[in-house]
Parts: C-alpha cells; sequence; structure tokens
C-alpha cells in the first residue's frame, strides 16, 4: 500500500496501535513531500506557465482542502485516534504542517528549472559584437533571478558590531592562516603547556595554523597601533572539531579588546552588561563567573539571564535560566607585554564570543551544521 492509500485509511484500520507506529507513518509521509518536492525541481520545466502549473499540482497534492494529504490524514489519523495516540498523532500533525509550510510551495515555481531559451528570443547576442541587437521579440521579459537573502551568521554579527561601533570601537580583522607564535605564545600559551590542546588545529607546518580563535589579532593590534585601543575582531576560526550538532571544523568569533589607562574590571563588566541589553533587551541580568584562560588574568565567563523565559527555566536555557555568552577578563600583563605595551601603564579587558552559538539561540537553531550547508529551505526563513 503506498502512503496515498494509507491516508484514506484509519490508524486502526492500518494496524498502528503504538506511538512509535505513528510516528513512522508521518516519517514516511514528510519522505514522500522530501522526494516529490526533489523531483519538481529537478525536471526543467518548457516554460512559465509550465512551472507554475507543476507547483499548483504539487501544492494541491498535498494541502487542497478535499482530498489533499493534510486533510486526509487529519480526517484520518487524527480525529480517529484513540485517547492514547492523540497526544502524538496531534504532535505529529502539527510538525507535518510545519513541515509542509517549509515547502512553500509558491516559491517553489522559482526553484523549478526552465529549459535553455531558444536563441530568438535573447536580445544580446554574445560579448564579441556586445551591444548590437539581433532579430528577436525585444518586448519579451528579461529573466528574473530569485534575489537572496543575508546570511543568519552575518546578520548576527553586523548586529554585534553594530552596537560596539556606536561604543566608539573600530572593527580590526587579522589573517586565517596564522603562526603559533601569534596564535598561542604570545597569548601566554607556551609549547608543551596542556593548554594548547583546547585549541587543538589544522597545522600547516610547525610553525603555521589555522588559527583557532580571534585572540591573536590583540597582539597584531597592539603591534600596529599602541595604545589605547578599543577594538572588536570578527572572523573565521578553525578547530580540528568532527562535526555534530553543536562543533564544526570552522566557526566564527568576535573578539573584543579594550587598552588604556586606569581601565579596571568594572569597565570590563560595565561595558559588558550594556552590550548584554542592548542585544537581548533591557530586562535581562548578567552573571559573571571566574574562570581560566592563559592570556586573561583574572578571567570570567559571561552569562546572561534566558531572554526567552525571563530566567524560569525553558528549552532555549536547557532549564538552568541562563546562556553563556561568552569567556572573558583582563588581559594578562604578559600578554600586554608581547603586544609592546607596558603593563605597568596601560591595563586592559577582553572577550571572545562565538557568533554562531548567539545566532543559534537567537533563531532556537539545534543543529550548527544547517547553518553551512547552504539549504536554500533553511537560509530562506531568515
Ligand atoms: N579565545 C578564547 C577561545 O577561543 C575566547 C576568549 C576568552 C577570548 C577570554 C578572550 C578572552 O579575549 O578574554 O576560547
Amino acid at each position: 500500500m503506498n502512503i496515498q492509500e494509507k491516508t484514506r485509511k484509519t490508524l486502526a484500520e492500518l494496524g498502528v496501535n503504538d506511538a512509535q507506529g505513528v510516528e513512522s507513518l508521518f516519517a514516511e509521509l514528510r519522505k514522500t513531500a522530501e522526494q516529490e518536492r526533489a523531483e519538481l525541481v529537478s525536471r526543467p520545466a518548457s516554460d512559465q506557465l509550465h512551472r507554475e502549473r507543476l507547483c499548483r499540482s504539487l501544492r494541491d497534492r498535498w494541502l487542497a482542502r478535499k482530498g489533499g494529504f493534510l486533510s486526509q490524514v487529519d480526517e484520518n489519523w487524527l480525529k480517529t485516534a484513540g485517547k492514547e495516540l492523540k497526544p502524538v498523532a496531534g504532535r505529529q500533525f502539527n510538525e507535518l504542517r510545519r513541515f509542509a509550510a517549509c515547502m512553500e510551495f509558491e516559491k517553489l515555481v522559482e526553484a523549478v528549472p526552465l529549459q535553455p531559451e531558444p536563441l530568438q528570443q535573447t536580445n544580446l547576442s554574445p560579448a564579441s559584437d556586445a551591444g548590437r541587437v539581433v532579430p528577436g521579440d525585444l518586448t519579451l521579459p528579461g529573466l528574473r533571478r530569485p534575489l537572496g537573502s543575508i546570511h543568519p551568521i552575518t546578520r548576527m554579527q553586523r548586529e554585534i558590531e553594530e552596537i560596539f561601533l556606536r561604543l566608539g570601537f573600530w572593527i580590526e580583522g587579522g589573517p586565517e592562516i596564522e603562526s603559533t607564535y601569534y596564535n598561542f605564545d604570545a597569548l601566554n600559551i607556551p609549547e608543551s603547556h596542556p593548554t594548547r590542546d583546547d585549541w587543538d588545529t589544522f597545522y600547516i607546518d610547525a610553525k603555521t595554523v589555522l588559527r583557532t580563535h580571534t585572540s591573536p589579532v590583540q597582539i597584531r593590534a597592539m603591534e600596529k597601533y599602541g595604545p589605547p585601543l578599543y577594538i572588536i575582531i570578527p572572523g573565521k576560526c578553525y578547530r580540528h572539531d568532527n562535526p555534530d550538532a553543536t562543533h564544526y571544523p570552522m566557526f566564527h568569533q568576535i573578539e573584543g579588546l579594550a587598552i588604556d589607562e586606569d581601565i579596571t574590571f568594572a569597565d570590563l563588566k560595565g561595558t559588558l552588561d550594556f552590550f548584554a541589553k542592548m542585544l537581548f533587551g533591557e530586562k535581562v541580568r548578567t552573571r559573571f563567573q571566574p574562570s581560566f584562560f592563559p592570556f586573561t588574568e583574572p578571567s570570567g565567563e559571561v552569562a546572561v539571564s534566558c531572554f526567552v523565559c525571563g530566567g524560569q527555566g525553558c528549552r532555549v536555557c536547557k532549564e538552568s535560566g541562563w546562556i553563556e555568552l561568552m569567556g572573558c577578563g583582563m588581559v594578562h600583563p604578559e600578554v600586554l607585554r608581547n603586544g609592546g605595551i607596558d603593563p605597568d601603564k596601560y591595563s586592559g579587558w577582553a572577550f571572545g564570543l562565538g557568533v554562531d552559538r548567539f545566532a543559534m539561540v537567537k533563531h532556537d537553531i539545534n543543529d550548527i551544521q544547517l547553518l553551512f550547508q547552504g539549504d536554500v529551505r533553511f537560509l530562506e526563513q531568515f
């Protein structure tokens, strides 16, 4: 029995009598939807009307009030489900509806390729005689390319940059291929020190790595400009991690660094508290806990009270009421010295945060890999 036939029968008729059975039935249906969508966008349509018709028929098949899969499922699986199966069937049905909405049948039209246009429809001939008008119907509409959108990580990065730009910081960059000196030694992470393991990365040769954090740009900026210094450093970083829901071998950080005379921990707390309120709303509170980083002393971790539940505990904050934001601390005197700055005259604070994590928390994205797979169905939502 194919899935279409199954949607015309009740759960009892299908012999489904436990939650697992219901879930696999719905999974089968979602898989079918994906397959049909993939099939649709893999075959070129002959013209605009044709592709609109193809899309409409797919949409009707799934969403038509009368006889569409979703309404069949509603009638036959959901309404007739027994007491114990109702909750799971209801949940699955909602998920299916969200899923169907994500398929965005209207937008699909743009995704269906068109057969190459016959020559007389192109108004201009190739570059060699550019500008020469070839006989043909000049009133034909041009090809319209679908517009993309700003990637959620870029968007997050810009939001964070805005806040610090308003505070008078400027934006600095540095190389992604970095020497072990800047990536480790200058930051007080000597060779053979066990803490180097925390930043394990890809080596190009014994003295060159893909940078593991944006912190090396702290030293580069100190050398380049000297004090006073108020900068943030956004950029890509790399680690020797296997990809899973929370890890990816490439990710994004923003580093912050403030160096001046008489900079204290109070400046650090005040600035980061202001930053959290600007980004997550006036109501959030910040929490500073002691931590360890070789390049700061003292070091801390900053958390913000959950902006979704207000600190009561929810899915986003994993019931803790707090969301970890970043590592921070007062720049270690040795690090200042390595950057050519006199620690007796100047002091500073620094922080490092993960942009990808920020975007995931903000948009409730549960798998970091989604951010880098380039799937338009995911990216279109932002
Ligand atoms: N570089 C650290 C990391 O990647 C993050 C960090 C922590 C940066 C504290 C800092 C800092 O500037 O002060 O794990």
